[in-house]
């Protein structure tokens, strides 16, 4: 039965190409399951670290006779994942600490892996300086809008010649982010709204926020 996804997972589907996927915080196990019935991905190990959040994904794939090409797996981050077992491994839906602690287990556990196509809901920097610790080149990063909100997705490569040396802003900000229409758009209206807090609330805090802002905008095409 095909399954409808929205643009936030659909964005994270379309930067992957084939191969076996792991899915890591599958929870409903929709991305998987969007991913093998589409033929994005010949196999995909779904994992999660709720027992309970498994089993939507377990009875997801039973409930479509995927069984076979779509595996659950229970665990904590890659855990449960082999050193080049896949192709690819999703990390989406968690917050930048997490998947950067994630990333960082795997990586002390000499793991290796081609990909990565990660979305942090948050601190997207943190996971920035982990895939540089890594040496995994970012391909993507972009900023997507789903139902009101901007989520960031990262895709990258394993590189034998690791060339990628991102400075403080591309860190923060993103690695395309003086070309990022989206980055521009969100960050004018993150002005705006402190801008409308500062008419009735007095805060040095959102002044410095505004100020830093504006400073980074001047280094985006307009
Ligand atoms: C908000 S859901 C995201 C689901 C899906 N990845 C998405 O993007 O729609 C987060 C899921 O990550 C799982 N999770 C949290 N920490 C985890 C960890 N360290 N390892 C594996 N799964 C984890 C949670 O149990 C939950 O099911």
């Amino acid at each position: 039965m095909p399954i409808r996804i929205d643009e936030r997972l659909t964005a994270i589907a379309n930067l992957i190409h084939g191969g076996a996927v792991a899915d890591i915080g599958c929870d409903h196990g929709k991305l998987g399951y969007y991913l093998v019935s589409t033929d994005r991905a010949d196999k995909v190990i779904a994992t999660d670290i709720s027992a309970p959040s498994l089993r939507k994904a377990s009875e997801l794939a039973f409930d479509n006779g995927v069984t076979e090409i779509m595996e659950t797996r229970l665990g904590d981050g890659l855990s449960p994942i082999k050193s080049e077992e896949v192709d690819t491994v999703v990390i989406a839906g968690l917050g930048g600490d997490v998947i950067a602690e994630i990333l960082k287990s795997a990586r002390l556990d000499a793991k290796k892996f081609k990909h990565f196509v990660l979305s942090p809901n948050t601190h997207p920097e943190k996971v920035r300086r982990e895939l540089k610790l890594m040496k995994h080149t970012i391909v993507t990063d972009l900023l997507t809008e789903c139902a009101g909100k901007y989520y960031t997705i990262i895709s990258t490569e394993l590189k034998v010649d690791y060339k990628d040396d991102l400075d403080d802003d591309e860190i923060l900000y993103g690695k395309f982010f003086r070309t990022d229409k989206v980055f521009l758009k969100r960050s004018l209206e993150e002005i705006a709204t402190m801008k409308n807090i500062l008419e009735t609330h007095q805060s040095a805090e959102l002044e410095g926020k505004i100020a830093r802002l504006e400073e980074v905008l001047k280094k985006v095409e307009k």
